[in-house]
């Protein structure tokens, strides 16, 4: 049955809503037919999403036709000042007031990005996210974090800024590739291990290359992460919990950029940080061993190693010393107390990392040889 203007009842819990499923595009139709009735709509994408999502969008969302379009380059560069700036320009070129709406077609770039530019242009318009990647649905579009980054800094710059709504449409995953599924899988991983077992478990013996399969997950991952939101939307507790593969993932990611390797997706950074805080809750007699192995073994046979030699582990460190999450007097790390529970704030000094590292580098040693070979 198509959904009144207050689409209430298909919308997940959270502090703005989440349109899920069949109905999320047919919401976007109506609410745009409704409360956006004779407004200027701009549509934001990148030369990907553009071209592989705006004429789904458009077959589902007949309103946007007429809608002006932008375009950025794709890729976390476009998390920029000067792209704010000409995007700012733009929207100013052609007439956005106050009433205006900007839909955010794309991965978390492009709803970081697309968010942070409506919340400030003219102190603030309406937009709507139709995130298009794994991480975008159950992650980045939710939650009303919005930022851009400044001088190398990752979103140095930002805002609170809740969305009109969310809408979850599965099927625009059909042109993404495996790496970037995977990279939204690690969050699904991560939502499972730290709020809801059973979603840990279906998400691990998930047909990933099967988007009908997913999609459900997709939904459930994004709930929980509405449901996390909903109970501390500034950032000041619960929401910590979904920190955790985090605190080590950040230093890596950054690492990567350092180094000639080839660079470490988020979600890649945050399986190997899961991996190593997986370690931490059990070194602490928080988790047993054979979960602990379970979660390893499943993130190593998802995510490709990620080497590095005893002699960096001062250096990530040090990165970890620089996140803005971090205190002076050692890290606060969110590790796990069984699947589907955790424990945030837990002291963790620099050697206990250090542990964790090298029991990361053992067990992709051990992972790569073949099961006989003498250990
Ligand atoms: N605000 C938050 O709470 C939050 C949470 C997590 C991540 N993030 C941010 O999200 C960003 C990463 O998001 P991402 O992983 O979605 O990356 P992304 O937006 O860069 O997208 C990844 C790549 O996939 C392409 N793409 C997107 N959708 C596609 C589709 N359907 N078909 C084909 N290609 C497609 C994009 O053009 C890009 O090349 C980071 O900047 C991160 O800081 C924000
Ligand atoms: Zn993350």
């Amino acid at each position: 049955m198509a959904p009144q203007h207050q689409p209430d009842d298909q919308q997940l819990p959270g502090v703005h809503p989440v349109w899920p499923g069949p109905q999320a595009l047919e919401n976007l139709e109506q609410w745009l037919g409704g409360q956006a009735r004779g407004v200027r709509v701009f549509i934001l994408g990148d030369e990907h999403t553009m071209e592989q999502c705006l004429p789904e969008l458009l077959a589902h969302v007949p309103q946007l036709r007429d809608a002006g379009t932008v375009q950025v380059r794709a890729g976390e560069r476009s998390k920029d000042l000067e792209v704010c700036r000409a995007l700012w320009t733009f929207l100013a070129d052609h007439q956005a007031d106050r009433q205006a709406v900007l839909v955010n077609l794309g991965g978390g770039v492009i709803t970081d990005l697309g968010g942070f530019v409506a919340a400030t242009f003219k102190r603030g318009i309406r937009f709507v996210h139709v995130p298009t990647t794994v991480m975008g649905m159950v992650d980045a579009a939710i939650g009303g974090k919005t930022a851009i980054d400044l001088n190398g800094v990752k979103n140095l710059v930002g805002a609170f800024a809740d969305p009109v709504a969310t809408c979850i449409h599965p099927p625009f995953l059909r042109t993404l590739g495996k790496r970037e599924v995977l990279n939204g899988v690690a969050e699904m991983v991560k939502h499972g291990l730290v709020l809801d077992a059973d979603h840990w478990n279906e998400v691990r013996r998930a047909p990933l290359h099967d988007l009908s399969a997913l999609a459900p997950m997709i939904e459930r991952s994004a709930a929980i992460k509405a449901g996390v939101v909903f109970a501390d939307p500034k950032d000041n507790g619960p929401r910590k919990l979904l920190n955790f593969g985090h605190t080590i993932g950040h230093a890596l990611e950054a690492f990567a950029l350092e180094g000639a390797q080839r660079t470490l997706l988020h979600g890649e950074a945050v399986a190997v940080g899961m991996v190593c805080a997986a370690w931490l809750s059990w070194r602490l007699g928080q988790l047993d061993r054979d979960r602990m192995n379970a979660i390893e073994e499943h993130l190593l046979g998802l995510f490709p190693p990620f080497r590095f030699q005893e002699a960096d582990h001062h250096r990530i460190i040090e990165l970890m010393r620089n996140d803005k999450k971090n205190r002076d007097d050692g890290f606060r790390f969110t590790l796990l107390t069984g699947i589907g529970s955790a424990r945030t704030d837990v002291p963790i000094t620099a050697a206990q990392v250090g542990e964790a590292l090298d029991h990361y580098r053992r067990a992709i040693a051990h992972a790569a040889q073949p099961k006989n070979h003498p250990a």
